[in-house]
C-alpha cells in the first residue's frame, strides 16, 4: 500500500536520507522531506521535532529519522510522544511495527549500510500492527507509573 512517509535527518544521516528518499519515491510512496538539505553540521532534535509534528498531524503517515547512530533521533521522538524504534535489522523492524506499532523508524548512517537500511525500511513499511494484547501494552505506556 502506498503511504506518506515523512523523513528527516541531521548531517550524520544526510547521505542515507537522500538514498532512502530515492527508494521511497521509486516504490511509489509520497515523501515529505523535512531536511536538512545539505551536510552542514546541525542539531538532530530540531529535525526530529519537525517529523514528529507531521506524524502527529497525520494518523496514516509513517516517519523515518536518521542520524549518525540513530540514538539521538530515537530519544527525541519518543520524548516528544511518538513511538520511534531504532532498528539495525529486519527482525527489529518487523517487531517494532507488529508488537509496538512504532510510527517512526530510526536508523544510524554510521551503523547500518545502505543495502541493509533499504531492507529494514521495506520491512517496516510492509508490516502491520498486530493489535489485541499489543494494543493493551501500548496503552499502558501512557498510563503506567513507576
Ligand atoms: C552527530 O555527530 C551525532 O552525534 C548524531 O548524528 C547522532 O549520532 C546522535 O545521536
Amino acid at each position: 500500500m502506498k503511504k506518506t512517509i515523512v523523513i528527516g535527518s541531521d548531517h550524520g544521516g544526510f547521505t542515507l536520507k537522500q538514498a532512502l528518499i530515492k527508494a521511497l519515491t521509486d516504490w511509489g510512496h509520497t515523501v515529505e522531506d523535512q531536511g536538512p538539505d545539505c551536510t552542514d553540521s546541525c542539531d538532530y532534535p530540531l529535525f526530529a521535532a519537525r517529523v514528529v509534528k507531521r506524524i502527529k498531524a497525520d494518523d496514516d503517515a509513517l516517519g523515518v529519522l536518521i542520524c549518525g547512530t540513530g540514538q539521538g533521533m530515537t530519544m527525541t521522538a519518543n520524548r516528544l510522544g511518538v513511538r520511534a524504534a531504532l532498528c539495525t535489522n529486519e527482525f527489529l523492524a518487523r517487531m517494532a511495527r507488529e508488537h509496538n506499532d512504532a510510527r517512526i523508524l530510526c536508523l544510524g548512517e554510521r551503523v547500518t549500510g545502505q543495502g541493509l537500511a533499504l531492507a529494514i525500511l521495506k520491512t517496516f513499511l510492509e508490516t502491520g500492527f498486530g493489535g489485541e494484547r499489543h494494543q493493551r501494552r501500548i496503552d499502558l505506556m501512557d498510563t503506567v507509573s513507576e
